[in-house]
């Protein structure tokens, strides 16, 4: 793990509630030496992979995915919270610790065949990577690989992408113990 990049992420302890240690990005976002470094870690990883859209997960997932689809000169695709999108969306739910929310994303911006790299800052339980792998699946469109600044491999979700929505995970940090 890349420990400029780690060390640049703030740890709030007991937010939102006690017993939670919140990973901080915004600290990382402030540091210009680790946000390069972050992005271009990234660059390198995926610059070779044939990558034809980059689909950032909002909100925090935007910050990172916008800069990268940038540098790999490739379309980024917004998937958003529900009731953001203006034009036809498809939509899918996904779990929260208590209730549901609901992902969704423009019918007619992923093309048949895309190889899209799904990107967000962090992956807790993979709730929220799934629904955004699905909505690509359900347009035809490839996962590549689902990306993240940050994993938190205690609470599975990584595992869970892997194993059971047969996604690569590809993660720059990982904190334990959360
Ligand atoms: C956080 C984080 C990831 C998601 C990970 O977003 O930015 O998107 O939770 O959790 P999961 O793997 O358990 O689904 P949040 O929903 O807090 O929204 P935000 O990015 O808009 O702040
Ligand atoms: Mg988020």
């Amino acid at each position: 793990m890349n420990q400029t990049i780690a060390s640049s992420i703030r740890t709030i302890p007991g937010h939102p509630k006690p017993g939670i240690n919140f990973r901080d990005i915004t600290t990382l976002l402030e540091n210009p030496k680790a946000f390069r470094m972050t992005i271009d870690q990234f660059v390198q990883r995926y610059m070779d992979q044939n990558i034809t859209a980059v689909a950032g997960i909002e909100s925090r997932g935007f910050v990172f995915g916008s800069v990268l689809a940038y540098e790999l000169s490739v379309p980024f695709l917004s998937i958003r919270k529900a009731g953001k999108l203006p034009a036809e969306t498809i939509s899918q739910s996904y779990q929260l610790e208590y209730g549901e929310d609901v992902m969704e994303i423009h019918k007619d911006c992923v093309k048949p065949g895309d190889r899209v790299l799904i990107i967000d800052d962090l992956i807790a339980t993979g709730g929220t990577v799934s629904a955004a792998i699905k909505l690509v699946r359900q347009l035809g469109g490839v996962v590549v690989e689902s990306c993240f600044v940050i994993d938190l491999p205690d609470l599975g979700g990584s595992k869970k992408v892997q194993e059971e929505m047969d996604c690569p995970c590809y993660s720059i940090c990982e904190f334990e113990g959360d």
